[in-house]
């Protein structure tokens, strides 16, 4: 029997809230509400979690340590909102390693907070990602070629594409990752979920996210990643595509994703049911080459850079939002260009120089 009340939210439960979106969105609702007792659950699963976990307690958040596989760890009691940021978010999770843990943890692990939602929690926001399009079709992209990365041609043969971007009309049929796939079958159980038991949900498909607190690695957080290898003068690789560096994603500070969150957690009647692209677009975003001169800029350092141009399994090499669905429901928009991103990583990466040169 799912619990009826009002728009208050006396408790939250963020789920995978000592990762890099958990925590920033536990910060942004314990500033906003301080008299709500946050709860962020982990299983310190991601390297450098751990330092994240001062980070909540300075802010008053509580933390318990759980795992999503296991039903029994979800905490008892009932609460008015679940952030759902657990996941293994890594694009090549299961290609060069057994797939289990992926699968239990974002498939799992996703209909355990159902059935949480089901139980002791009638709204969901649950955080997706763009990996739930198809890759083949991204490939199929009419791109052309500047001095510095590439750029999508306004007409495409693709429903969805176009030179703003890839929209929600985008087709999700066809290989999108292992990853990919968990994510858009744990949408569908999202939507059944509501259906059958009325709950209020929300899917942000989110684009590349970056900004401090992102425990950056290659095949994941790779802005922050791009910027470690700078801050901490260490080789990078500029791998597939040519071996160039033009490979283009959007980029959204997780701050930014945070004020859109809030948003919609405070007027979820109105944003119930919905499914919508969340990033940068056009507007921000950046190529690996140009990210490299805003990193040398900002750090003074110019490790070396191999090119490799051997394509990786599962890249694409041009991700933008589109995100007019999303634009026509709010005045909600991006505040940080990818400058601002990139700078508040590299202080970040001052402040904790020491802690970090052991994780990033
Ligand atoms: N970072 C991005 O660019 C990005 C883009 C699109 C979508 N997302 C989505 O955002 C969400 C958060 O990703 P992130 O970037 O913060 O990654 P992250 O790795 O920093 O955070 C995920 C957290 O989940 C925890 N976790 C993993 N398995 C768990 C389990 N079985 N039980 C409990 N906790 C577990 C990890 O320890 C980690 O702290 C994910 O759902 C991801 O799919 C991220």
């Amino acid at each position: 029997m799912i619990r009826r009340m009002g728009n208050r939210l006396e408790r939250i439960l963020v789920t995978g809230g000592a990762g890099f979106v958990g925590s920033t969105l536990a910060v942004a609702f314990k500033q906003r509400f301080p008299e709500t007792e946050v709860l962020a659950l982990d299983n310190l699963r991601r390297r450098g979690a751990e330092l994240i976990l001062h980070r909540l307690y300075q802010h008053g958040i509580k933390f318990v340590h759980g795992d999503i596989r296991v039903a029994a760890d979800l905490p008892v009691g009932d609460f008015d909102l679940l952030l759902e940021c657990s996941a293994e978010p890594s694009v090549l999770a299961g290609y060069h390693t057994a797939p289990d843990y992926l699968l239990h943890t974002n498939l799992t692990g996703a209909l355990h907070c159902l059935e949480f939602c089901r139980l002791r929690c009638p709204r969901l926001i649950f955080i997706s990602t763009s990996r739930v399009y198809s890759i083949p079709r991204l490939r199929q992209l009419s791109l052309r070629e500047t001095a510095t990365r590439f750029a999508m041609e306004a007409t495409q043969g693709i429903p969805g594409a176009s030179d703003q971007g890839i929209d929600e009309d985008f087709p999700t049929s066809g290989p999108r990752s292992l990853y990919g796939a968990t994510k858009l079958a744990a949408e569908m159980f999202v939507e059944e979920y509501r259906h059958a038991y009325g709950l209020k949900t929300v899917i942000d498909r989110c684009g590349v996210l970056a900004g401090p607190w992102q425990m950056g690695k290659q095949d994941q957080g790779v802005f922050t990643f791009w910027m470690a290898g700078h801050f901490f003068n260490r080789p990078l690789r500029y791998i597939g595509f040519g071996g160039h560096g033009k490979q283009v994603r959007d980029l959204l500070h997780a701050e930014d994703l945070a004020s859109l969150v809030l948003e919609q957690a405070g007027a979820l009647d109105q944003w119930d049911g919905s499914t919508v692209n969340v990033g940068g677009g056009v507007e921000v975003s950046l190529s690996l080459r140009e990210a490299t001169e805003l990193c040398r800029r900002m750090t003074g350092n110019s490790p070396s850079i191999a090119e490799e141009p051997k394509d990786r399994p599962m890249d694409v090499p041009c991700y933008l939002s589109d995100c007019s669905r999303l634009f026509s429901r709010t005045e909600w928009r991006p505040r940080h260009g990818p400058e601002r991103i990139l700078s508040d990583t590299f202080e970040w990466m001052r402040k904790h120089e020491t802690a970090l040169r052991s994780v990033l």
